[in-house]
């Protein structure tokens, strides 16, 4: 299944375009507010040699207009002039509340005096002639300020709205799914529902036949109406909410392996190893065999008819943990998460959905983990269930 193997590089593709458009929206904007800072300053050099040429020059006709021209219509810019000992002279744009008492006014001020040196050095104005020093502190207008910050917030907004869309869109996607799965479950047992009951109708009338009845043919028979009955309720329970009881894991997974045993050649051995004392765990039989039946299965593909199939039951941090470890071809690093994704198969003839379906039962019908704990290449597997 492609599809499976490319998900992951398309994702890392929009993630890397997504970066791109972010970082180029970055850099397009600090260009913008590095033009308009520099005309900023520019436009406060020209005040400084405003108030310069006021002091100096005679001519007071060419003042009116530079006051008019320059002065006054710097609507943008918070300038504070002062003198040598940072006393504010006069400001412009900088908000002064009317209501202030001269105090508050001052330490207003004064706390803007040191915001506009943080920004900028001040422009020193000194006036020929007279001993007088003034200084000019400025800080950048709320528009660049405002411009400066705005893309951050933008990427902030869009990146919150794409992970909002993205989780609706995974968890419409997952109920889908959901559907799919119970809806295909319930059709299966309904299916195989009335030709099991027939079977199982047909094997009674055949017990009585005088004919058969000791031939030994009826108790293979019974046993495959068993399988099937077995099957049709895995589906059935998968398809609907299903009850749980107390069950011995010991006793369910020795019995798994006793079935399989008899279906594998001899060239495999199975072991199982019990370190749990008693627990009382609520499971699904039904549900659970299943699961232990398709990880084994696995475990016997993977070692191709020969090895050794250990599962050790314990409890690790008060959790009841069934390890099962082959010695097969084993699973590469960067598969340990992908083999329980549907359609992910190495088969020929596989379908890839035994894990899918194992970490479905172990984790949303018991609220257990399943995860490969380890693995070597040509060495084997070991897979673990936390309960
Ligand atoms: N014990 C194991 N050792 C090695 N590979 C395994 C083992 N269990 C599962 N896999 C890998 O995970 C894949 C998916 O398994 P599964 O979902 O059961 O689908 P299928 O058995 O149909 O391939 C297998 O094709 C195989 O490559
Ligand atoms: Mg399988």
């Amino acid at each position: 299944m492609q599809i499976y193997s490319n998900k992951g590089r398309v994702k890392l593709l929009l993630l890397l375009v997504a970066l791109l458009i972010g970082l180029s929206t970055l850099y397009y904007t600090d260009i913008l507010v590095k033009n308009l800072s520099e005309r900023e300053k520019k436009q406060i050099d020209l005040y400084a040699k405003g108030l310069r040429f006021a002091i100096s020059s005679e001519n007071s006709g060419n003042m009116n207009f530079l006051f008019e021209s320059i002065i006054e219509n710097n609507n943008s810019i918070p300038v504070i002039l002062a003198d040598e000992n940072s006393k504010p002279v006069s400001t412009k744009n900088v908000f002064v509340d009317s209501t202030w008492t001269e105090k508050q006014k001052d330490r207003y001020l004064q706390k803007q005096i040191e915001e506009m040196k943080s920004q900028y050095a001040p422009i020193v104005v000194d006036y020929p002639g007279i001993n007088l020093k003034n200084y000019i502190y400025y800080k950048n207008s709320k528009l660049l300020t405002q411009l400066k910050y705005y893309p951050y917030i933008q990427l902030v907004a869009i990146s919150v709205f794409i992970l909002i869309s993205y989780l609706a869109f995974s968890y419409s996607r997952r109920s889908e799914q959901d559907k799919v799965w119970v809806g295909m479950s319930k059709e299966t047992a309904h299916q195989l529902g009335t030709p099991l009951s027939g079977l199982m109708a047909w094997a009674e009338i055949l017990k009585e036949d005088e004919r058969i009845k000791n031939d030994g043919i009826i108790v293979e028979i019974e046993k495959d109406i068993n399988r099937l009955a077995t099957i049709t309720e895995r589906f059935s329970n998968i398809g609907s909410l299903p009850s749980y009881k107390t069950e011995d894991i010991y006793e369910l997974v020795s019995n798994i392996i006793d079935y399989l045993k008899h279906r594998v050649g001899r060239n495999i051995e199975f072991q199982v190893v019990n370190h749990l004392g008693k627990v009382e765990l609520q499971i699904n039989r039904a549900l659970f065999e299943w699961v232990i039946e398709n990880i084994t299965k696995n475990a016997i593909d993977a070692m191709g008819g020969k090895g050794k199939l250990t599962i050790t039951l314990s409890i690790v941090n008060k959790h009841t943990v069934i390890d099962i470890t082959d010695s097969g071809k084993g699973i590469p690093q960067n598969q340990f998460k992908k083999v329980f994704q549907p359609g992910f198969t190495t088969k020929q003839r596989g379908w890839g959905l035994g894990l899918t379906l194992v970490k479905r039962i172990v984790e949303e019908y018991h609220q257990g983990k399943i995860f490969v704990k380890s693995s070597e290449i040509g060495r084997g597997t070991t897979f673990r269930i936390v309960l």
